[in-house]
């Protein structure tokens, strides 16, 4: 029965393009669910690398927060005497992963929380040396805003500022330019407005510091602070260190008591090493202001340190009038208004007295309804800082 074989071999030629086909298709479904396979691989460890990182970061998490603090002393034993930024010292012992070469006063360190110990060091922060000084760019404060104060502002631009900037002209006539100036006087006499007014008026960097903020408000820091402060200054020379309030940092004590005063005392001795340490050439001038030279280590005025002062005194009939003209600029003043009247009426005040007077009598005006200050609000205001300064304090103090 041929028909019988031939359906038989059409049959079978069918099942094979059919088997062929089906093959085919199987073949491609396996490629295709292989590159699925791969891509979900890849998915797959991209995930477990995701998770890994999530149960780090929820790890680090979970660790108890280590204590900043600073070291203040090394012990001979290894261990350290560290001020911690919660306030109090400790004496505490060093991990061993810290060399102990590496450990120096001054520098910043982690504290385990439980034991203190110290456990890994710091990179010191650029932060509050930023805070603790101001760079000043160029302060709002110019010479014309200084009534009086001359000669003190010619004797501070030729002894600070020139021999930065003309340090050739020191050397053609053969002296040596000074080294430190300081500014003295009492409180409000303009000792840190002149300061400020030569930062705006120079060509040199101008770094302002506070001695009272440098041993106050970055305990255990202040000697490091100064000596970052004058790496600073050299970098941008030529330029000016400006140390206001230097008693703060720099009075004189006779027994050391507590530990404030040794910080105190750490922080002037590195202030001396710095005035010692550069060479006049180095283009960095250091100018200092105090009410109160008579406190002042006499190691701080030695020769080659703030070896030139220049005084701030209260100012004289002419200075008054200018300063109250100075203040007054801005002020609606009734045609009344005498400054001679004003000069002969506030011998012995300051400049930082004058400023009060104005404002005060500007006031009494505001209070009375009026936008014109005539010279009774004057009367009053001078009045009342003269009563006010009746008290135990001399006026002046009172605004400082
Ligand atoms: N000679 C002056 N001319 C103008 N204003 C002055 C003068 N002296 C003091 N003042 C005013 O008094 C304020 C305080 O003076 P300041 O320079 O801080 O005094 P000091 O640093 O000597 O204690 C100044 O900001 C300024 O407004
Ligand atoms: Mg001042």
């Amino acid at each position: 029965m041929p028909g019988t074989t031939d359906a038989k071999k059409e049959g079978s030629i069918e099942d094979t393009t059919y088997t062929q086909n089906y093959t085919r298709h199987l073949e491609r479904r396996l490629r295709a669910l292989e590159t699925e396979k791969q891509i979900l691989q890849a998915e797959r460890s991209r995930l477990e690398k995701d998770n890994q990182t999530l149960r780090t970061e929820l790890e680090k998490l979970r660790q108890s927060p280590l204590i900043t603090a600073s070291v203040i002393e090394i012990l001979e034993d290894g261990r350290a005497i560290v001020k911690s930024s919660t306030g109090p010292n400790f004496v505490v012992h060093v991990h061993s992963s810290i060399p102990k070469e590496r450990m120096q006063p001054g520098m910043r360190v982690a504290l385990n929380q439980r034991s203190f110990a110290v456990t890994q060091e710091l990179p010191p922060p650029k932060d509050p040396m930023i805070r603790a000084m101001e760079i000043e760019e160029a302060p709002d404060v110019s010479f014309a805003d200084i009534g009086g104060l001359k000669d003190q502002l010619r004797e501070i631009r030729e002894t600070v500022e020139l021999p930065l900037l003309k340090p050739d002209l020191f050397a053609q006539v053969g002296i040596e330019p000074p080294k430190g100036v300081l500014l003295t006087g009492p409180p409000g006499t303009g000792k840190t407005l002149c300061a400020r007014a030569v930062a705006h008026e120079t060509n040199a960097t101008f770094i302002r510091v506070i001695g009272s903020e440098l041993v106050q408000k970055f305990i255990g820091e202040g000697a490091r602070l100064v000596r970052e402060i004058f790496m600073l200054a050299k970098e941008k020379a030529p330029a000016i260190v400006f140390v206001d309030e230097l008693d703060a940092v720099g009075s004189h004590r006779l027994d050391i008591a507590t530990s404030g005063d040794r910080e105190v005392q750490r922080t002037l001795m590195q202030l001396l090493s710095e005035l010692d340490g550069f060479e006049n050439r180095g283009q960095v001038a250091v100018l200092g202001a105090t009410n109160r030279p008579d406190i002042l280590d006499p190691a701080l005025l030695r020769p080659g340190r703030f070896d030139r002062i220049i005084e701030f005194p209260t100012p004289d009939d002419e200075s008054r009038g200018e300063i109250f003209k100075i203040h007054t600029r801005g002020m609606n003043l009734h045609e009344n208004v005498d400054f001679g009247r004003l000069v002969s009426a506030t011998h012995n005040l300051t400049g930082a007295d004058i400023k009060a007077i104005c404002t005060e009598a500007g006031m009494f005006a505001i209070r009375d309804s009026r936008i014109c200050v005539t010279s009774e609000d004057f009367s009053k205001a001078i009045g009342k800082l003269q009563s006010r300064g009746k008290g135990d304090q001399a006026p002046s103090s009172l605004y400082c």
